[in-house]
Formats: C-alpha cells, structure tokens, sequence
C-alpha cells in the first residue's frame, strides 16, 4: 500500500513554534514554568509537558497567586494586561504568541488610539478574540454570524437617525459589542485567523452598509487551515482510504473527516496509534493520512509507520 502523508498536516508554524518553546523551557532546568492556557488541545501534549514541570494557569485570578517562575503565553495570545501582570508581579515572559495574531494586536492597538470603532469577526468565546478585545482602545464589536451583523447594521441605522447612542437591540455575542458611544466615522474590520473566508466575506458585505466616512477591512485570517482542508480534499479524492488524526473536541479535525468523507468512503478517524484497526484498511492502493491543528509529529509518523509496516 502507498501510504502518502499531507504536507500540511498536525501543528501549523504557529503552534509548532509555542510548543517547542515550552519544550526549550522545560528543558532549561529553570522552575517552576507556566503556560496562560494549555499550550494546545492535545490531552497527551499537556500532560507530558506537566509531567516536565510546566504547569497551566487557567486565567488572570490564578496568574495573581504566582510569585515566581516563567509564564509561556500561548499561540493564541492574550490581552495587554496579562502582559502587565507578568511585568508588575516580576515573572518571566516568554511570548509564544503567533506572530501573525500579534499582528493583529498591533493594528488594533493602533487603529483604537486613532479613534477608529473595531469590529472583529470571530467567536467571542475564542481566546484568541478575547485576547485581541484586550488591546482595544476604543469600542469593541465581535460578530460571529449573519443574524448579528444585520442586527448591528439596524441598530447602528435607528440610532443614527435618532442621534442618539441608544444601545438596546444591538447585543451581539458579548456585552462588548454594545456601543456606548455615537459611532464614531472610522471603522476597523479585522478577523479571527482562523474564521472561515467565506463568512467573513459574507460578514464585511452586510457591515457595508453600516454609514462610515472611512472604513479599513483588513483579512487577517491566517490560511494554515484553509491549505490543511484543501490538501486533505485533494489527497482524499486521489486515495482508496484515509485517515484522519486528532482531538475529539478539535472542530478543525472533525471538518477533515467531514470534507475526507465526502471524497473518500472509507476515511477513518482516529485519536490514538490505539485506535488504528489495520483490518479495516485495504489491501492495496494508496492511504491518505492527514491530521487536525493539535496533532504532534510523532503520532502522524507512529501511524503512518504502523500502515507501511
Ligand atoms: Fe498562527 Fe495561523 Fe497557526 S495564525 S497559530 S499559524 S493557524
């Protein structure tokens, strides 16, 4: 059997980098060691490097008990003030925030202090859109679906022509989006990196009939996942079987085995080399491996191993 791995699949650069980082600091022998967050969402991943001495806060009222030791900001990044607690209580910060999500912290930051409204199109549960609203000078709007925007645009319609900033109708995800203040003339769009494309597209053309006199969209999405799904499509289409490697909670893998499906009966996911079943695979042909975002190396390798073997 021709077994073929996908290029793009498991950790992307920006995950790859963060987990390395904590593995350097592990092995750096300086402790105790922290990561905001766990570090990705990968049971095994977590518990090895707690095994190694790095330990998980899980928000800022744990992050106030530290006293001393390393703290490892996540490929998600965090707000600003994660930033000044680490400084204010004398931590060390090693900053594994993905550069292209601190890219978008920067645009924020700067746009917000220009007097700029934001919108940011994304989950607001995501804590990486959490992490984005804490660097925001000004109002923050985080819309995730089509029904918000166009509940937006109408509320941002009635109270114009009121002149007033009556907020009521406009709760859209959080009570962040709530306006309190008359809209100002600028506005700044800019997305979760990973949000669909074609939502956020969707998303921008019904935001365009919000009355503004100068308005920046910046697609800030990052297109790891968008290549991972394509090359995971492709491969499926040319293979007998597939499998797909990943988290059961990670809704990246899931979505390959959705789009596999699609083109390949027989995809098969897995969590674990444990849950692989050899019987089930054919005899002959090509396999298709490919693997969600919080999918280290050695798995993919371990099971794609076992498949050749
Ligand atoms: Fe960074 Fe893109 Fe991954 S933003 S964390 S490289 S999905």
């Amino acid at each position: 059997m021709k077994v073929t791995v996908a290029k793009s699949a498991g950790f992307c650069f920006g995950v790859k980098r963060a987990v390395e980082q904590c593995y350097e600091q592990a092995a750096s022998g300086r402790v105790p060691i922290y990561t905001f967050g766990p570090i990705i969402h990968n049971e095994q991943v977590v518990e090895d490097l707690e095994k190694k001495g790095v330990h998980v806060i899980h928000d800022e009222a744990e992050l106030e008990t530290i006293h001393e030791g390393t703290v490892i900001i996540r490929s998600h990044g965090v707000p600003r003030s994660v930033y000044e607690t680490i400084q204010r209580k004398g931590l060390t910060l090693v900053d594994a925030t993905c550069p292209f999500v601190r890219k978008i912290h920067r645009i924020v930051e700067e746009k917000t202090r220009e007097g700029y409204d934001l919108i940011i199109i994304g989950s607001p549960k995501h804590p990486e859109v959490q992490g984005i609203c804490g660097w925001a000078e000004g109002p923050v709007h985080v819309i995730e679906t089509e029904e918000e925007a166009i509940a937006f645009v109408q509320h941002a319609e009635k109270s114009a022509s009121k002149g007033s900033s009556d907020a009521e109708g406009c709760r859209t995800g959080t009570d962040r989006n709530m306006p309190e203040e008359p809209m100002n003339r600028r506005l700044c769009i800019v997305s979760q990196t990973t949000f669909n494309y074609k939502k956020f597209n969707n998303l921008v053309e019904i935001l365009s009939e919000l009355r503004y006199d100068n308005r920046d969209v910046l697609n800030t999405i990052c297109n790891a996942t968008e290549e991972r799904q394509t090359e995971a499509r492709e491969l499926a289409a040319r293979s007998d079987a597939m499998i797909v490697i990943g988290g059961r909670h990670s809704s990246n893998t899931q979505k390959l085995v959705d789009i596999c499906k699609r083109e390949c009966d027989r995809t098969f996911y897995i969590q674990k080399l444990d849950d692989l079943d050899i019987r089930l695979l054919p005899s002959g042909g090509c396999l298709g491996i490919t693997a969600g975002a919080s999918t280290p190396n050695n798995l993919i390798e371990e099971v794609s191993k076992r498949c050749q073997n």
